[in-house]
């Protein structure tokens, strides 16, 4: 494999550094491409959702591109080097795109008609709603690979998706800020209180679409009686 440089070193200058810069610049765009290729799928699904079956599986898409200095933290915190190189072969959250369902089994619903799209290819898929973490977190995580198609060629990009209800949202955002007040994380009374609203969310959540079932039943019943 072609192996890239280390991205800068302290003697370089001004234009040696913008140069150098070049291949990264191009990297990220390749990510946030390939980010936009998910997204929009996403968007697709959900407009056919809504004129066919007059139901938004979709609360909210929400993209992220990892920044240089996470980046180079994450490549750190693993003892890889840091190179175009290095993150395209280390690295498979660059690309981060989450999708805010309303419904648990929308989740299912919306990430198998993803995953049947013949150019999307599955890497890794982790079910932390099946499975949920010690901690209680839960969503479904894929990574992906999509082609973005370039002037001169086509790549295959990978992008990590997140699906989670609003729910799970609301839960995972919280305990993330958390994370970064380390007093705070380590209060024991805040973890077992985390892991207790997790368990009841995925309790409500499941409630929540039960009434929305039994509501959708309903109005199938209603237009059967109407039309006979
Ligand atoms: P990373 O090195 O963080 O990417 O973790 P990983 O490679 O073990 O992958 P995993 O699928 O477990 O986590 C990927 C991403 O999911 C994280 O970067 C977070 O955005 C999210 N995530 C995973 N676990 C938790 C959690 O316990 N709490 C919250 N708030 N987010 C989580
Ligand atoms: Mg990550």
């Amino acid at each position: 494999d072609t192996k890239t440089p280390e991205l800068l070193s302290p003697t370089d200058t001004p234009m040696q550094i913008l140069e150098k810069m070049r291949p990264f610049r191009e990297l990220m765009m390749q990510y946030e491409c390939a980010m936009r290729e998910v997204s929009t799928k996403f968007e697709v699904l959900n407009a056919e959702f809504s004129v066919r079956y007059n139901h938004n599986p979709l609360e909210a898409i929400k993209t992220r591109l990892k920044t240089p200095v996470s980046i180079a933290e994450k490549l750190n915190r693993n003892g890889k080097p840091l190179s175009v190189s290095s993150i395209r072969e280390n690295l498979f959250d660059v690309a981060g795109v989450r999708i805010i369902c309303s419904f648990p089994e929308d989740i299912y619903t919306l990430s198998d008609m993803f995953l049947r799209q013949d150019d999307v290819k599955l890497l890794k898929r982790k079910d932390y709603i099946a499975d949920p973490k010690e901690n209680g977190y839960r969503s479904l995580h894929l990574i992906v690979e999509v082609p973005i198609f370039l002037t001169e060629r086509t790549m295959m990009i990978p992008v990590e998706v997140q699906f989670r209800t609003i729910a799970m949202d609301f839960w995972a955002t919280l305990e993330h800020k958390t994370r970064y007040k380390q007093n705070i994380k380590d209060e024991p009374f805040i973890a077992s209180e985390l892991k207790t609203c997790a368990d009841q969310i995925a309790k409500l959540d499941i409630r929540m679409q039960e009434i929305h079932r039994a509501q959708g039943m309903q109005r199938g019943a209603q237009k059967t009686a109407r039309r006979v």
